[in-house]
């Protein structure tokens, strides 16, 4: 028996195996030490394609360096730019409106790196936007949101009322642990176009 608690980090990746299919095209919109990514490339296989985004060299080295280790840096594009211009990003690399099955946001700081640099109210909302016009029929966007930092709780607050006020076609989903101080949570947004 594991003696620990859910990590809301494993429950995004849960929900979204099974309805990532290989050859998908998927974004890790916060690198970091490359653990999503990596998620993301064993769940698209040889024929996906990969985007990661993360404004650290340092957090696109850790990811490279984990891919290369795996055997997955070929498949991946790293993106050294803010996650809030994914929209001309991936356009600079062709990719299409509501073609991206998968978007992937980890929010805070990059572990055991700098904590000043963390992800910002501002650009994180302009990224879930344009997010949202990037993502595919039946796709979903999983944001693990970190109120137990500074500025955490903000962003935490900010992203949740953003997503109450989502039209349709989307539904967002919020999870979260009830008897633990400041846990946490996790935010799914399904688009059902
Ligand atoms: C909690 S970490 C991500 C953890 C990562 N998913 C992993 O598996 O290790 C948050 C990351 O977001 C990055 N970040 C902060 N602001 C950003 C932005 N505007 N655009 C893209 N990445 C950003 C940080 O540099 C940091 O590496």
């Amino acid at each position: 028996m594991n003696n620990k608690p859910l990590r809301v980090i494993d429950l995004a990746q849960e929900f979204l195996r099974p309805i990532i299919n290989s050859g998908d095209i998927v974004v890790d919109a916060t690198a970091g030490t490359g653990q999503d990514t990596l998620f993301l490339c064993q769940c698209v296989g040889a024929s996906g394609q990969v985007f990661a985004f993360d404004i650290q060299a340092v957090a696109l080295q850790q990811t490279n360096d984990l891919l290369e280790k795996s055997g997955y840096a070929d498949q991946v594009t790293l993106i050294h730019q803010s996650h809030a211009d994914i929209v001309p990003a991936l356009q600079a690399v062709a990719v299409r409106k509501h073609s991206v099955k998968a978007i992937m946001f980890n929010l805070g700081y990059l572990p055991n790196g700098d904590q000043t640099i963390i992800t910002q109210v501002e650009t994180t909302l302009a990224a879930l936007n344009g997010a949202l016009s990037l993502l595919a029929a039946g796709g979903l966007i999983t944001i693990c949101l970190y109120p137990g930092h500074l500025g955490g709780k903000t962003e935490s607050q900010a992203v949740i009322s953003w997503c109450e006020a989502l039209k349709a076609p989307f539904v967002a989903h919020h999870f979260r642990t009830l008897n633990r101080e400041s846990p946490p949570t996790l935010v799914i947004i399904e688009s059902m176009r």
